[in-house]
């Protein structure tokens, strides 16, 4: 019983790291707090720039043998200069069979340092509002329009797009996701190869190669504007309807 409590209220306290003290929810938490789920751990990320280079660093395999030889192809892109200055190309993670894809911009400078996409603090807290909002985050996989850190997270320019995306639609033809949405107001014009505002693109389900997608905040705006969190919760509710019907 005591278990249960600790359960609950850790739940609980997750919940109002996100969303605060309003409690936006009704079905979702039950459903988190039935089946509680563990996000991955990131590592513990230096604080200073990392130097040497960290090419070497090993990072964990894709979890299917398609995506696993598709990385290995790529890894060693030189398309354009970002190559030149990364740590670790971001190739992407998670659930090879997920029906949902998180689209996010480009890594920033943990994710560079581990090879892994939205490991930092907007990751931390992407992975509480799954969470929060009872979406698995291991019944997803989440990747970038770009694969490699642009200096300085300026963002991406059009060139490095059109260079990289081929990269993005080899990974949705093996992942077959059959919803998507694009965190950010970079990642989803990039996208939809439009200027749309944010609040634009949030207003209906778009396509992108013929899947529905969605555009949503991206969590670092989140983390520097938390009265949007209630409309991204709107968005997540949408998303997990979508998902009912697929
Ligand atoms: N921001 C992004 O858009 N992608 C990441 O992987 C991390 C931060």
């Amino acid at each position: 019983m005591h278990k249960a409590i600790d359960e609950v209220k850790k739940m609980l306290q997750n919940y109002s790291s996100v969303w605060g003290n309003e409690l936006y929810l009704e079905k979702a938490l039950a459903e988190v707090l039935v089946q509680p789920v563990a996000p991955p751990k990131p590592k513990a990320v230096p604080k200073q720039a990392p130097k040497p280079r960290l090419s070497s660093q090993k990072i964990p395999a894709q979890r299917s043998p398609e995506l696993q030889s598709f990385y290995l192809q790529m890894k060693a892109c030189t398309k354009c200069a970002l190559s030149e200055s990364r740590n670790n190309l971001v190739f992407g993670w998670g659930n090879p069979n997920a029906n949902l894809m998180l689209i996010g911009e480009a890594p920033g400078h943990d994710e560079d340092v581990q090879g892994i996409p939205f490991v930092g603090r907007a990751g931390q807290l992407l992975d509480k509002m799954l969470l929060a909002s009872g979406l698995k985050r291991e019944d997803i996989y989440i990747a970038n329009m770009l694969k490699c850190r642009p200096p300085g997270n300026r963002d991406p320019l059009p060139e490095e797009i059109i260079k990289c995306e081929p990269y993005l639609r080899r990974q949705l033809e093996i992942i077959k996701p059959k919803v998507l949405m694009a965190l950010g107001r970079v990642a989803g014009q990039s996208l939809l190869k439009t200027q749309d505002s944010l609040s634009r693109l949030r207003e209906q389900t778009h396509h992108y190669n013929n899947i529905p997608l969605l555009v949503t905040y991206h969590p670092a705006a989140l983390l520097r504007n938390p009265r949007w969190k209630q409309s991204s919760w709107q968005d997540l509710k949408k998303i997990k309807k979508l998902l009912q019907n697929v």
